[in-house]
């Protein structure tokens, strides 16, 4: 179990499109038809000051955002999140799926915007008080799958999404060193294998993670 509470913290990670939602709801509903108490949870968001910076830092319209404010509007929501609703659920026992987490704020606002990964991490070991999932899920995605995906249906893209390619294919990378120089904490997957197969994959690794807490789990 884990070391810093008794429940269990999970993010799902990936570039936009990499159906992220989709994997962590069926994880979710997995751990939840077993009878465990399961929180499934956002970023940015969570709380209400997250979701208010959400529609700040991700709505069009608001004008240039420069670099740092948009780092520090992702950790000020961040730290909401791990103070109010993260970390009392975790005291609880509880299993934390968040969509997205610190590394999100490595790649995008690290190597997207090129704020450097290293000032972002310890931007963020503040704003958290080094709270760190015990497993990250990271779904691969090809930038142009992930860009086919989020826009079927004439779906609007969000100032983030909306940046070009090769700013997706740096964060690609990004996601990729940081699971490779954990490798321990982390799940990679290949976001366009069968769903089915992939919420398998999740679950068995969730399943190890939580030992006897859940018998015979099946996806
Ligand atoms: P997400 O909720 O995954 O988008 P959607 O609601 O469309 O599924 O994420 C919103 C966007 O915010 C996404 O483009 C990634 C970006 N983001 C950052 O740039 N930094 C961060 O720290 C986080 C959490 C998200």
């Amino acid at each position: 179990m884990s070391i810093q509470s008794p429940g269990l913290f999970i993010a799902f990670e990936g570039g936009d499109g990499a159906g992220k939602s989709t994997q962590a709801a069926r994880l979710s509903d997995a751990l939840e038809s077993r009878g465990l108490s399961v929180l499934r949870t956002r970023e940015p968001g969570g709380t209400p000051i997250g979701e208010k910076l959400r529609s700040l830092v991700l709505d069009h319209g608001h004008g240039t955002i420069d670099a740092r404010t948009e780092a520090l509007m992702f950790a000020a929501a961040r730290a909401a999140h791990a103070a109010q609703v993260i970390r009392p659920a975790l005291a609880e026992g509880t299993v934390v799926i968040t969509d997205r987490y610190v590394d999100s704020s490595v790649a995008y606002q690290g190597a997207g915007r090129g704020l450097g990964a290293e000032g972002v991490l310890s931007l963020n070991e503040w704003a958290t008080e080094g709270l760190r999932p015990d497993l990250t899920v990271l779904l691969d995605v090809d930038p142009s799958d992930g860009r086919q995906r989020r826009t079927a249906g004439d779906a609007a893209e969000d100032r983030l999404e909306s940046e070009p390619d090769d700013f997706h294919s740096a964060i690609r990378h990004a996601f990729l060193d940081l699971a490779a120089a954990a490798p321990s904490s982390y799940l990679v997957l290949t976001a366009n294998a069968d769903i089915d197969s992939l919420a398998a994959q999740i679950l068995e690794r969730v399943q190890s993670l939580l030992g006897d807490r859940v018998p015979g789990v099946r996806p």
